[in-house]
Protein backbone atom coordinates (compact mmCIF):
# COMPACT_ATOMS: atom_id res chain seq x y z
CA UNK A 1 0.00 0.00 0.00
CA UNK A 2 0.92 3.21 -0.79
CA UNK A 3 2.07 5.56 2.22
CA UNK A 4 2.62 8.69 0.59
CA UNK A 5 -0.65 10.85 0.00
CA UNK A 6 -1.45 10.50 -4.18
CA UNK A 7 1.10 8.52 -5.06
CA UNK A 8 -0.58 6.68 -8.11
CA UNK A 9 -2.14 3.55 -6.74
CA UNK A 10 -2.91 -0.06 -8.56
CA UNK A 11 -6.49 0.27 -9.31
CA UNK A 12 -6.27 -3.20 -10.62
CA UNK A 13 -7.23 -4.78 -7.05
CA UNK A 14 -10.41 -2.52 -6.89
CA UNK A 15 -12.96 -4.73 -7.18
CA UNK A 16 -16.01 -2.94 -5.08
CA UNK A 17 -16.64 0.54 -4.05
CA UNK A 18 -15.50 -0.83 -0.20
CA UNK A 19 -12.06 -1.74 -1.57
CA UNK A 20 -11.88 2.09 -3.11
CA UNK A 21 -12.54 3.24 0.20
CA UNK A 22 -9.98 1.01 2.16
CA UNK A 23 -7.09 2.06 -0.52
CA UNK A 24 -8.14 5.53 -0.22
CA UNK A 25 -7.35 5.40 3.26
CA UNK A 26 -4.02 4.17 2.62
CA UNK A 27 -3.43 7.03 0.08
CA UNK A 28 -4.96 10.57 1.57
CA UNK A 29 -3.75 12.61 4.34
CA UNK A 30 -5.33 11.94 7.19
CA UNK A 31 -7.10 15.58 7.69
CA UNK A 32 -8.21 15.10 3.93
CA UNK A 33 -9.89 11.42 4.84
CA UNK A 34 -11.21 12.32 7.91
CA UNK A 35 -13.27 15.27 5.65
CA UNK A 36 -14.75 12.62 3.72
CA UNK A 37 -15.07 9.44 5.12
CA UNK A 38 -17.14 11.41 8.60
CA UNK A 39 -20.43 12.43 9.08
CA UNK A 40 -21.84 14.69 12.10
CA UNK A 41 -21.73 13.94 15.83
CA UNK A 42 -22.39 10.28 16.48
CA UNK A 43 -22.30 9.23 12.87
CA UNK A 44 -25.97 7.73 13.26
CA UNK A 45 -27.51 8.60 9.85
CA UNK A 46 -24.29 7.89 8.08
CA UNK A 47 -24.83 4.42 9.45
CA UNK A 48 -28.43 4.16 8.63
CA UNK A 49 -28.18 4.97 5.32
CA UNK A 50 -26.10 1.71 4.69
CA UNK A 51 -28.62 -0.02 7.20
CA UNK A 52 -31.50 0.59 5.05
CA UNK A 53 -30.72 -0.32 2.10
CA UNK A 54 -28.73 -3.57 3.26
CA UNK A 55 -32.40 -4.47 4.91
CA UNK A 56 -34.13 -4.44 1.85
CA UNK A 57 -34.40 -7.82 0.13
CA UNK A 58 -34.96 -8.37 -3.38
CA UNK A 59 -37.95 -10.65 -4.86
CA UNK A 60 -36.35 -11.47 -8.31
CA UNK A 61 -38.56 -12.48 -11.08
CA UNK A 62 -37.26 -15.37 -13.61
CA UNK A 63 -37.32 -16.51 -17.15
CA UNK A 64 -37.64 -13.26 -18.55
CA UNK A 65 -35.88 -12.34 -21.26
CA UNK A 66 -33.31 -10.21 -20.12
CA UNK A 67 -30.97 -10.19 -23.38
CA UNK A 68 -31.22 -6.80 -23.81
CA UNK A 69 -31.25 -3.90 -20.77
CA UNK A 70 -31.98 -0.47 -21.56
CA UNK A 71 -30.79 1.82 -18.90
CA UNK A 72 -31.02 5.28 -20.97
CA UNK A 73 -32.74 7.83 -18.84
CA UNK A 74 -33.43 11.75 -20.22
CA UNK A 75 -33.21 14.88 -17.66
CA UNK A 76 -33.82 18.01 -18.90
CA UNK A 77 -33.02 17.43 -22.36
CA UNK A 78 -30.20 15.44 -22.31
CA UNK A 79 -29.80 11.67 -22.14
CA UNK A 80 -28.09 9.44 -19.70
CA UNK A 81 -26.98 6.33 -20.59
CA UNK A 82 -27.25 5.07 -17.15
CA UNK A 83 -29.13 6.48 -14.09
CA UNK A 84 -25.90 7.44 -11.61
CA UNK A 85 -24.32 10.66 -11.08
CA UNK A 86 -21.64 12.03 -9.64
CA UNK A 87 -22.80 14.09 -6.52
CA UNK A 88 -21.51 17.63 -5.61
CA UNK A 89 -18.29 17.14 -2.81
CA UNK A 90 -16.64 19.95 -1.96
CA UNK A 91 -12.42 20.70 -2.00
CA UNK A 92 -11.33 17.68 -4.46
CA UNK A 93 -7.76 19.39 -4.48
CA UNK A 94 -6.99 17.71 -1.18
CA UNK A 95 -8.18 14.44 -2.33
CA UNK A 96 -5.95 14.61 -5.41
CA UNK A 97 -3.93 17.41 -7.01
CA UNK A 98 -5.48 17.60 -10.45
CA UNK A 99 -8.90 18.13 -8.32
CA UNK A 100 -12.11 18.95 -10.52
CA UNK A 101 -10.22 18.31 -13.77
CA UNK A 102 -9.66 14.75 -12.97
CA UNK A 103 -12.95 14.35 -11.65
CA UNK A 104 -14.55 16.07 -14.72
CA UNK A 105 -12.26 13.94 -17.02
CA UNK A 106 -13.48 10.21 -14.89
CA UNK A 107 -16.97 11.56 -15.53
CA UNK A 108 -16.25 11.55 -19.04
CA UNK A 109 -14.45 8.58 -19.48
CA UNK A 110 -17.44 7.05 -17.88
CA UNK A 111 -19.64 8.73 -19.93
CA UNK A 112 -21.28 10.43 -16.60
CA UNK A 113 -23.05 13.67 -15.40
CA UNK A 114 -21.15 15.55 -12.88
CA UNK A 115 -22.68 17.90 -10.26
CA UNK A 116 -19.38 20.87 -9.71
CA UNK A 117 -19.68 21.88 -6.00
CA UNK A 118 -19.92 25.56 -4.92
CA UNK A 119 -16.77 24.67 -2.95
CA UNK A 120 -14.83 23.09 -6.05
CA UNK A 121 -10.83 24.44 -5.66
CA UNK A 122 -10.65 24.60 -9.81
CA UNK A 123 -12.30 27.77 -11.75
CA UNK A 124 -15.72 26.33 -13.43
CA UNK A 125 -13.98 27.15 -17.17
CA UNK A 126 -11.16 24.92 -16.28
CA UNK A 127 -13.43 22.28 -15.45
CA UNK A 128 -15.86 22.77 -18.31
CA UNK A 129 -13.13 23.00 -20.85
CA UNK A 130 -11.98 19.19 -19.86
CA UNK A 131 -15.68 18.16 -19.48
CA UNK A 132 -16.84 15.94 -22.47
CA UNK A 133 -20.32 14.92 -20.70
CA UNK A 134 -22.80 17.45 -18.84
CA UNK A 135 -21.93 19.46 -15.76
CA UNK A 136 -24.94 20.58 -13.56
CA UNK A 137 -23.35 22.99 -11.08
CA UNK A 138 -24.54 23.14 -7.32
CA UNK A 139 -24.93 26.26 -5.58
CA UNK A 140 -25.02 27.36 -1.62
CA UNK A 141 -26.88 30.36 -1.49
CA UNK A 142 -23.76 32.96 0.05
CA UNK A 143 -25.48 36.53 1.89
CA UNK A 144 -24.32 38.52 -1.18
CA UNK A 145 -27.00 38.03 -3.57
CA UNK A 146 -25.06 40.00 -6.87
CA UNK A 147 -22.06 37.23 -5.90
CA UNK A 148 -25.04 34.40 -5.71
CA UNK A 149 -26.69 35.92 -9.26
CA UNK A 150 -23.44 36.12 -11.04
CA UNK A 151 -22.04 32.70 -9.75
CA UNK A 152 -25.18 31.19 -11.18
CA UNK A 153 -24.83 33.38 -14.68
CA UNK A 154 -21.43 31.89 -14.69
CA UNK A 155 -22.52 28.50 -14.21
CA UNK A 156 -24.63 29.06 -17.34
CA UNK A 157 -22.11 31.03 -19.60
CA UNK A 158 -20.34 27.40 -19.10
CA UNK A 159 -22.63 25.07 -20.14
CA UNK A 160 -23.83 23.81 -16.66
CA UNK A 161 -27.14 22.08 -18.04
CA UNK A 162 -29.09 22.32 -14.33
CA UNK A 163 -28.65 24.13 -10.59
CA UNK A 164 -28.76 22.05 -7.78
CA UNK A 165 -29.43 24.35 -4.65
CA UNK A 166 -28.27 22.71 -1.10
CA UNK A 167 -31.07 23.46 0.92
CA UNK A 168 -30.02 21.48 4.20
CA UNK A 169 -26.67 23.22 5.18
CA UNK A 170 -27.59 26.99 6.50
CA UNK A 171 -24.76 26.02 8.92
CA UNK A 172 -22.64 22.76 9.04
CA UNK A 173 -23.41 19.50 11.21
CA UNK A 174 -21.13 19.17 14.35
CA UNK A 175 -18.60 17.76 12.91
CA UNK A 176 -16.65 16.39 15.55
CA UNK A 177 -13.90 13.80 13.29
CA UNK A 178 -13.42 17.04 10.71
CA UNK A 179 -12.39 19.11 13.96
CA UNK A 180 -10.52 16.29 15.57
CA UNK A 181 -8.71 15.96 12.34
CA UNK A 182 -7.84 19.94 12.72
CA UNK A 183 -9.06 20.21 9.19
CA UNK A 184 -8.54 23.21 6.79
CA UNK A 185 -7.61 24.11 3.56
CA UNK A 186 -3.84 24.05 2.87
CA UNK A 187 -2.53 27.73 2.02
CA UNK A 188 -2.16 26.49 -1.72
CA UNK A 189 -5.83 25.36 -2.34
CA UNK A 190 -8.80 28.15 -2.66
CA UNK A 191 -12.09 27.73 -3.03
CA UNK A 192 -12.60 30.28 -5.43
CA UNK A 193 -16.49 31.21 -5.19
CA UNK A 194 -16.83 30.63 -1.72
CA UNK A 195 -15.67 32.60 1.43
CA UNK A 196 -14.47 30.27 4.56
CA UNK A 197 -15.25 26.96 4.79
CA UNK A 198 -19.43 27.32 4.59
CA UNK A 199 -18.80 27.97 8.55
CA UNK A 200 -20.93 31.51 8.30
CA UNK A 201 -24.74 31.09 8.11
CA UNK A 202 -26.66 31.26 5.49
CA UNK A 203 -29.75 32.85 5.34
CA UNK A 204 -31.96 30.81 2.50
CA UNK A 205 -35.82 30.85 2.54
CA UNK A 206 -38.42 29.81 0.25
CA UNK A 207 -38.74 33.51 -1.27
CA UNK A 208 -34.79 32.73 -2.55
CA UNK A 209 -35.65 30.19 -4.19
CA UNK A 210 -38.32 32.38 -6.09
CA UNK A 211 -35.87 34.78 -6.74
CA UNK A 212 -33.03 32.20 -7.98
CA UNK A 213 -35.72 31.26 -10.30
CA UNK A 214 -36.70 34.78 -11.48
CA UNK A 215 -33.49 34.86 -13.42
CA UNK A 216 -31.85 30.97 -13.81
CA UNK A 217 -32.05 30.20 -17.71
CA UNK A 218 -31.80 26.20 -16.51
CA UNK A 219 -33.65 23.95 -14.63
CA UNK A 220 -33.50 24.03 -10.73
CA UNK A 221 -33.41 21.72 -8.25
CA UNK A 222 -33.66 21.63 -4.47
CA UNK A 223 -30.91 19.06 -3.14
CA UNK A 224 -31.81 18.26 0.40
CA UNK A 225 -35.56 17.44 0.85
CA UNK A 226 -36.58 15.08 3.60
CA UNK A 227 -40.02 15.29 3.66
CA UNK A 228 -43.47 15.00 1.52
CA UNK A 229 -44.66 18.47 2.93
CA UNK A 230 -41.39 20.08 1.67
CA UNK A 231 -41.14 18.30 -1.53
CA UNK A 232 -45.12 19.65 -2.21
CA UNK A 233 -44.15 23.41 -1.65
CA UNK A 234 -40.68 22.57 -3.68
CA UNK A 235 -42.70 21.62 -6.63
CA UNK A 236 -45.65 24.44 -5.47
CA UNK A 237 -42.69 27.36 -5.97
CA UNK A 238 -41.92 25.56 -9.48
CA UNK A 239 -38.78 23.82 -9.18
CA UNK A 240 -37.82 21.45 -12.05
CA UNK A 241 -36.54 18.87 -9.69
CA UNK A 242 -35.82 17.45 -6.36
CA UNK A 243 -32.86 15.40 -4.71
CA UNK A 244 -33.81 13.69 -1.81
CA UNK A 245 -30.27 13.81 0.43
CA UNK A 246 -29.45 14.16 4.17
CA UNK A 247 -25.95 15.04 2.97
CA UNK A 248 -24.46 11.48 3.81
CA UNK A 249 -25.65 12.41 7.18
CA UNK A 250 -22.46 15.05 7.52
CA UNK A 251 -24.96 17.89 8.82
CA UNK A 252 -28.06 16.43 11.37
CA UNK A 253 -27.43 13.40 13.15
CA UNK A 254 -30.62 11.34 13.50
CA UNK A 255 -32.68 12.35 10.66
CA UNK A 256 -33.58 9.21 8.39
CA UNK A 257 -31.75 7.26 6.03
CA UNK A 258 -32.96 8.97 2.68
CA UNK A 259 -33.95 5.13 1.16
CA UNK A 260 -36.78 5.54 4.26
CA UNK A 261 -37.96 8.77 3.44
CA UNK A 262 -38.04 8.33 -0.39
CA UNK A 263 -40.96 6.02 -0.80
CA UNK A 264 -43.17 9.00 0.92
CA UNK A 265 -41.95 11.74 -0.73
CA UNK A 266 -42.03 9.85 -4.63
CA UNK A 267 -46.04 8.83 -3.74
CA UNK A 268 -46.22 13.13 -3.00
CA UNK A 269 -44.37 13.70 -6.21
CA UNK A 270 -46.71 11.45 -8.39
CA UNK A 271 -43.72 11.90 -11.26
CA UNK A 272 -44.64 15.63 -11.46
CA UNK A 273 -40.74 16.33 -11.33
CA UNK A 274 -38.01 14.34 -11.53
CA UNK A 275 -36.71 12.38 -8.17
CA UNK A 276 -33.23 12.23 -7.22
CA UNK A 277 -31.89 10.50 -4.43
CA UNK A 278 -28.00 9.95 -2.96
CA UNK A 279 -26.97 8.45 0.58
CA UNK A 280 -25.25 5.65 0.92
CA UNK A 281 -24.76 4.25 -2.33
CA UNK A 282 -22.55 1.57 -2.98
CA UNK A 283 -23.58 -1.18 -5.06
CA UNK A 284 -25.65 -1.87 -8.23
CA UNK A 285 -28.70 -3.16 -5.76
CA UNK A 286 -28.74 -0.14 -3.58
CA UNK A 287 -29.55 1.54 -7.16
CA UNK A 288 -32.06 -0.80 -7.98
CA UNK A 289 -34.03 -0.10 -4.91
CA UNK A 290 -33.79 3.20 -5.22
CA UNK A 291 -34.95 3.40 -8.44
CA UNK A 292 -37.88 0.83 -6.98
CA UNK A 293 -38.99 3.19 -4.13
CA UNK A 294 -39.29 5.81 -6.87
CA UNK A 295 -36.24 7.72 -7.72
CA UNK A 296 -35.53 8.69 -11.28
CA UNK A 297 -31.44 8.63 -10.82
CA UNK A 298 -29.41 8.06 -7.66
CA UNK A 299 -25.54 10.24 -7.05
CA UNK A 300 -22.69 9.18 -5.38
CA UNK A 301 -20.45 11.06 -3.06
CA UNK A 302 -18.05 9.76 -1.30
CA UNK A 303 -16.81 6.77 -3.31
CA UNK A 304 -15.89 9.75 -6.16
CA UNK A 305 -13.92 11.16 -3.40
CA UNK A 306 -12.24 7.97 -2.33
CA UNK A 307 -11.64 7.02 -6.22
CA UNK A 308 -10.36 10.28 -7.24
CA UNK A 309 -7.42 10.14 -4.18
CA UNK A 310 -6.87 6.06 -5.64
CA UNK A 311 -6.12 7.60 -8.94
CA UNK A 312 -7.56 10.36 -9.93
CA UNK A 313 -9.93 10.64 -13.47
CA UNK A 314 -9.19 6.43 -13.74
CA UNK A 315 -10.16 6.19 -9.91
CA UNK A 316 -13.44 8.07 -10.71
CA UNK A 317 -14.04 6.10 -13.60
CA UNK A 318 -13.50 3.04 -12.10
CA UNK A 319 -16.19 3.66 -9.88
CA UNK A 320 -18.60 4.84 -11.85
CA UNK A 321 -17.44 1.84 -14.03
CA UNK A 322 -18.20 -1.00 -11.08
CA UNK A 323 -21.67 0.55 -9.84
CA UNK A 324 -23.23 0.81 -13.57
CA UNK A 325 -21.59 -3.26 -14.24
CA UNK A 326 -23.20 -4.03 -10.82
CA UNK A 327 -26.52 -1.99 -11.34
CA UNK A 328 -26.66 -3.41 -14.91
CA UNK A 329 -26.58 -7.39 -13.27
CA UNK A 330 -29.10 -6.33 -10.64
CA UNK A 331 -31.37 -5.50 -13.33
CA UNK A 332 -31.07 -8.55 -14.84
CA UNK A 333 -30.90 -10.68 -12.11
CA UNK A 334 -34.34 -9.18 -11.02
CA UNK A 335 -35.83 -9.66 -14.54
CA UNK A 336 -36.22 -5.67 -14.95
CA UNK A 337 -34.82 -4.65 -18.59
CA UNK A 338 -35.57 -1.05 -18.79
CA UNK A 339 -35.96 1.51 -15.98
CA UNK A 340 -39.41 1.94 -15.97
CA UNK A 341 -40.00 -1.89 -15.34
CA UNK A 342 -38.23 -0.85 -12.25
CA UNK A 343 -40.81 -0.33 -9.07
CA UNK A 344 -41.92 -1.55 -5.86
CA UNK A 345 -42.23 -5.41 -6.58
CA UNK A 346 -38.57 -6.04 -7.17
CA UNK A 347 -38.60 -5.51 -3.65
CA UNK A 348 -39.40 -8.53 -0.84
CA UNK A 349 -42.25 -8.11 1.05
CA UNK A 350 -43.07 -10.84 3.74
CA UNK A 351 -46.19 -12.70 2.80
C1 LIG B 1 -20.50 16.42 0.35
N1 LIG B 1 -21.77 16.85 -0.01
C2 LIG B 1 -21.94 18.12 -0.53
N2 LIG B 1 -23.16 18.53 -0.94
C3 LIG B 1 -23.33 19.75 -1.50
O1 LIG B 1 -24.45 20.09 -1.88
N3 LIG B 1 -22.26 20.60 -1.64
C4 LIG B 1 -21.01 20.27 -1.25
O2 LIG B 1 -20.06 21.03 -1.41
C5 LIG B 1 -20.83 18.99 -0.64
N4 LIG B 1 -19.60 18.60 -0.19
C6 LIG B 1 -19.41 17.31 0.25
C7 LIG B 1 -18.13 16.90 0.60
C8 LIG B 1 -17.91 15.59 0.95
C9 LIG B 1 -16.52 15.13 1.28
C10 LIG B 1 -18.99 14.68 1.02
C11 LIG B 1 -18.78 13.24 1.40
C12 LIG B 1 -20.27 15.09 0.73
C13 LIG B 1 -22.92 15.91 0.01
C14 LIG B 1 -23.01 15.15 -1.32
O3 LIG B 1 -23.41 15.99 -2.37
C15 LIG B 1 -24.01 14.01 -1.27
O4 LIG B 1 -25.26 14.49 -0.81
C16 LIG B 1 -23.58 12.84 -0.40
O5 LIG B 1 -22.18 12.71 -0.41
C17 LIG B 1 -24.21 11.54 -0.92
O6 LIG B 1 -23.99 10.47 -0.05
P1 LIG B 1 -22.78 9.43 -0.22
O7 LIG B 1 -22.86 8.84 -1.62
O8 LIG B 1 -21.52 10.19 -0.01
O9 LIG B 1 -23.06 8.44 0.85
Amino acid sequence: MNTLPNTPADLTDLINLFDVEKQAAGVMTHMAYEYVASGAADELTVRWNRESLDNLKLNPSFLQDVSKLDTRITLFGDELPYPILIAPTAFHKIMHPEGELATARGAGAASATYVVSSFTTTPLEEIANVATQPLWFQLYVQDDRSLVKDLVQKAESVGCRALCITIDTPVPGVRNRQDRANFRLPNEIQAPYMHGLGDQKKLLTWADIDWLQSFAKIPVLLKGILNPADAEQAIQTGVSGIIVSNHSGRNLDTVPATIDVLPGIADQVNKRVPLLMDGGIRRGTDVLKALAHGANAVLVGKPICFGLACGGADGVSKVMNILRTEFELAMTLTGRTTLTSIDRSVLWRPY
